[in-house]
């Protein structure tokens, strides 16, 4: 008897043992779940525009995706432009646009030696984060009671690829012409927005 009572005893420690080591583990998979980088974007989708938080997601989408060429503190170097005058090219007529454009199509222009590549793997959401980032830093100071972007801007604007010549036009006081090139004109895209 007494060895029945130890047996049952011992078995059901090791049972518990194993049920709570699975329980932990569980739970650590539902935790890393949450800090993967996907999960953590979506989180960001269904918040209405006035809540969109940006300001981490701009920081580390700029870090991961931008700093490389255009440098940590937005200055450039070499062949890659400083972003110091975004806001003025944001605050022109066409601006707004034209910042979404060459994100989702890339940029060439006979400013540069190089060519920006298209960042149009990019979500939504950190299209709209990182413009925003690159907007409040950097000397960018947005004009006072403008909109900053929403993932809803961007996803309006994704639409038939442009070649990266053509966003070049669409730059406010585009200078493509005065460099004796310039793209061949847009087709079949319809009207678009102001
Ligand atoms: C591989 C290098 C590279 C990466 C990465 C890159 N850029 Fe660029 N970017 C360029 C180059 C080169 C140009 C200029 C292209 C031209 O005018 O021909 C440019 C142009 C721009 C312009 C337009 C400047 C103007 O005066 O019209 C903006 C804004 C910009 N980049 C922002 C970004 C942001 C934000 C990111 C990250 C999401 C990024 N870039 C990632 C190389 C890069």
């Amino acid at each position: 008897m007494r060895h029945l009572v130890a047996n049952v005893a011992t078995y059901t420690i090791a049972a518990l043992l194993i049920l709570g080591s699975a329980l932990f583990a569980w739970m650590r998979t539902a935790q890393l779940v949450l800090t993967d980088e996907h999960a953590a974007l979506a989180r960001y989708e269904p918040a209405p525009a006035h809540e969109f938080e940006w300001r981490e997601l701009g920081e580390h989408a700029y870090v991961r995706n931008c700093q490389n060429c255009h440098g940590q503190e937005g200055k450039g170097w070499d062949q890659y432009p400083g972003l110091t005058d975004t806001a003025r090219l944001f605050a022109a007529p066409g601006g707004r646009e034209y910042l979404v454009e060459l994100h989702l199509h890339g940029l060439t222009s006979p400013r540069w030696g190089a060519p920006m590549p298209d960042m149009a793997h990019l979500q939504d959401v950190e299209l709209a984060a990182v413009l925003n980032h690159v907007l409040t830093h950097f000397g960018n100071t947005p004009p006072s009671g403008t909109r900053l972007y929403v993932p809803e801007d961007i996803a309006a604007l994704r639409g038939p690829k442009r070649s990266p010549w053509e966003v070049n036009e669409l730059r406010p006081g585009g200078d493509a012409r005065a460099a004796g090139r310039s793209a061949p004109p847009r087709q079949g895209q319809g009207a678009r927005g102001p």
